[in-house]
């Protein structure tokens, strides 16, 4: 069969793999640094960092060391055993984020899912009868049931019911309807301290201080869903730091494994001792290569304080973002947190996205009319003066004619 190497993939994987993602027309045969290689040899700069995950980027040196060394060594043996990777990773959490214990999964909803019956079952073990948690409008938790359930978009939840029950939806950086919404039933608050998927939308310091009152005053448990925000991408290790309110569970994936699957929940001791012999579980969770990559990805972000560059950066680019807004006037709006950044637009994101793919540089659309910009931690000054150059051409051409695409949610 004749054509690309492109359209070959294309043909197969429209004939075999599930449709559930609008797929861009382009397939990935390597990456370095900031920077994704196609299969036809095409370069792109990679403002996706494949959904805020590659925090050091493609192939870093460090990380692809240890994947190599560990995978030599062992990859996995399962939960049945000791493993001093995983001993380590949660030391260096634990130290790092002030909570007490973790435990591992291998993704961001498996991660919620953990926090979801951690917390059921903290409020059972006190008989409190509570069950409700409370989850904020526009939040994205992930697609499995529980997961699904406290995220209140009824994009995601349509076609699925029923969902697990007990989730309350208030809006988000409304201190008030919190408040409301708390009663003898809720056990806890969920919260991600910046909405990703829902638009990068930073939460208040206000309502994050009130989450926390309340869950003081009530004695409920206050869950951050760091999922997308932790480590480094924010600007600090964890965004919670950065709003000096503390949770009592943390949720992390995406950027912690640079890549390589995993998640984890960290709780206080009080919380985490709910969990025991045969309460949870996952085969996978927390495997020597996997835990061995994560240790590389902390230890360098730590060492190279990429989070303190996150923030240098993303202020150039936010900056960047204003400027090209000012000049075009195709920007209504720029907001976001370290290199976790968003721009609303006067039109449609998803030409955006395919026109500026065309001419080398990725970022996808969060919301209709919204571009994340999430490139790895290791970004220059140069790479973000060359993304907002491409930016500025596609808005300048008036694109928008062509197919949609570049939009996986
Ligand atoms: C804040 C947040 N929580 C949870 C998830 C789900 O993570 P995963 O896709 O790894 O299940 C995401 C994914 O985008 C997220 O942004």
């Amino acid at each position: 069969m004749s054509g690309t190497r492109t359209e070959a993939v294309q043909r197969m994987s429209a004939k075999v793999l599930m449709a559930n993602y609008r797929r861009a027309p382009v397939a990935f045969a390597r990456g370095e640094g900031i920077r994704l290689y196609d299969l036809e040899g095409r370069v792109y700069l990679d403002f996706v960092a494949g959904i805020a995950v590659s925090v050091l980027g493609h192939s870093h040196p460090r990380l692809v060391a240890a994947i190599q060394a560990q995978a030599a060594r062992l990859i996995h043996v399962s939960n049945l055993y000791l493993i001093p990777e995983q001993a380590r990773l949660a030391q260096w959490l634990t130290s790092r984020s002030g909570l007490d214990r973790a435990l591992f999964g291998n993704s961001g909803a498996e991660a919620n899912e953990a926090a979801i019956k951690l917390v059921r079952r903290f409020a059972h073990a006190r008989r409190s009868g509570r069950f409700e948690i409370v989850v904020a409008e526009g939040a994205f938790h992930g697609r499995t049931l529980g997961a699904l359930a406290a995220t209140p978009v009824a994009k995601y939840q349509e076609g699925f019911s029923p969902l697990p029950e007990g989730f309350r939806a208030v809006p988000f950086n409304n201190p008030a309807a919190l408040a409301d919404a708390v009663t003898d039933r809720t056990c806890a608050i969920l919260l991600e301290p910046v909405q990703g998927e829902g638009g990068v939308h930073p939460a208040t310091e206000e309502f994050l201080a009130a989450a926390r009152r309340l869950c003081d005053a009530h004695g409920l448990l206050l869950i951050f869903d760091e999922v997308q925000t932790g480590i480094g991408r924010t600007g600090t290790m964890f965004a919670f730091q950065a709003y000096g309110v503390r949770p009592d569970i943390l949720t992390l994936a995406k950027g912690l494994g640079g890549g390589v699957p995993i998640g984890a929940v960290l709780a206080r001791e009080e919380v985490a001792e709910v969990f025991q012999p045969g309460t949870h579980g996952s085969t996978f969770g927390g495997n020597p290569l996997a835990c061995a990559a994560a240790l590389a990805v902390v230890e360098t972000v730590e060492e190279e304080d990429l989070a303190g560059r996150a923030a240098v950066l993303g202020r150039i680019l936010q900056d960047g973002l204003l400027d090209l807004g000012r000049r075009t006037g195709a920007i209504t709006a720029v907001r976001g947190l370290g290199l976790l950044v968003a721009a609303d637009l006067d039109r449609e994101a998803a030409p955006i996205v395919d026109g500026c793919r065309d001419r080398g540089l990725l970022v996808n659309a969060v919301q209709e009319r919204t571009l994340r910009f999430a490139p790895p931690l290791i970004v220059t000054e140069t790479d973000v003066r060359e993304a907002l150059g491409i930016l500025e051409q596609v808005l300048s051409e008036r694109v928008g004619q062509g197919p949609r695409g570049g939009e996986a949610r």
